[in-house]
């Protein structure tokens, strides 16, 4: 069947309710979107700050071919090439899931997996879209988050600007999921060709979360993790484990 969207005002989470509608039997919603949210949720249950100025959304759909794994870096793909057509912005992929733009992290996804009614993922995309955002940041955090610096004073502008970014991403998201699922052998090469080139840090030494200095070589296009070089030595690194160190 067919699925529908809703689109708030004001909500705790996109994320949340576009699970429970998923577990409700009536409800047959699949796609969220807030202007603004307010338990917005990152990985971890770390909270994203979603004031007004920024696009939050989820959408849920059945699993695939695709490996879990590659579901968030298909999405920063999507993300980072909708943002460079809509709004020529050209963002950094922070491995695993973030976007950053001028060295600020501007975007974040998530992809859970749940299994209560029916197995199914759920994506969960993030953007800051204007200013108004950082002056409501914490502190700990106002210094490496940005915004995409669009306008915010014209509300049909901005309205018009973020309906064309999602639907864009939609798109690429499901252009690319679909290619995969027809070609099956070697098909994620195609969007981690893109995914590893827009990798902030690739060929640069970077330190990782548990203090380690590593050579950043690239990713593992089958399952997404970080392959570096930590002098002579070839390691892989999944997401989960460690993360990289920006600052
Ligand atoms: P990071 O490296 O950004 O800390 P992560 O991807 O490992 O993040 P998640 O838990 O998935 O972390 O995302 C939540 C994190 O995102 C928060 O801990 C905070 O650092 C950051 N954050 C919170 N709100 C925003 C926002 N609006 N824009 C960008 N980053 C945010
Ligand atoms: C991250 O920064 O690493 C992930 C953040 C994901 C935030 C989005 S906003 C829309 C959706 N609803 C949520 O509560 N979280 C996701």
């Amino acid at each position: 069947a067919a699925g529908c969207l809703e689109y708030w005002q004001n909500l705790d989470s996109t994320q949340y309710r576009v699970k429970e509608a998923a577990n409700a039997a009536a409800e047959n919603i699949n796609l969220i979107i807030a202007r603004r949210q307010e338990k917005g949720r990152g990985r971890y249950g770390r909270h994203f700050f979603s004031p007004l100025g920024g696009l939050y959304f989820s959408f849920i759909l059945p699993p695939g071919k695709l490996p879990l794994a590659l579901y968030t870096p298909l999405l920063a793909t999507a993300l980072s090439e909708s943002l460079a057509s809509v709004c020529q912005r050209n963002c950094r992929i922070k491995w695993v899931n973030d976007l950053y733009w001028q060295k600020k992290k501007v975007a974040g996804i998530i992809t859970e997996f749940v299994a209560s009614k029916q197995p199914q993922i759920v994506c969960g995309i993030g953007v800051n879209w204007c200013a108004p955002l950082n002056a409501s940041l914490p502190p700990e955090i106002a210094g490496r988050v940005g915004n995409l610096a669009l306008p915010l004073a014209n509300a049909n502008l901005q309205k018009a600007y973020l309906s064309d970014l999602q639907s864009e991403l939609l798109l690429e998201f499901f252009t690319k999921l679909q290619q995969y699922e027809e070609q099956r052998i070697d098909a994620a090469g195609d969007f981690m060709e893109l995914y590893e080139a827009k990798l902030l840090g690739k060929g640069e030494q970077v330190l990782l979360s548990d203090g380690r200095e590593v050579l950043l070589q690239g990713v593992d296009h089958n399952d997404g993790s970080l392959l570096v070089y930590q002098g002579k030595k070839q390691l892989k690194i999944n997401s989960g484990e460690v993360s990289l160190r920006l600052d």
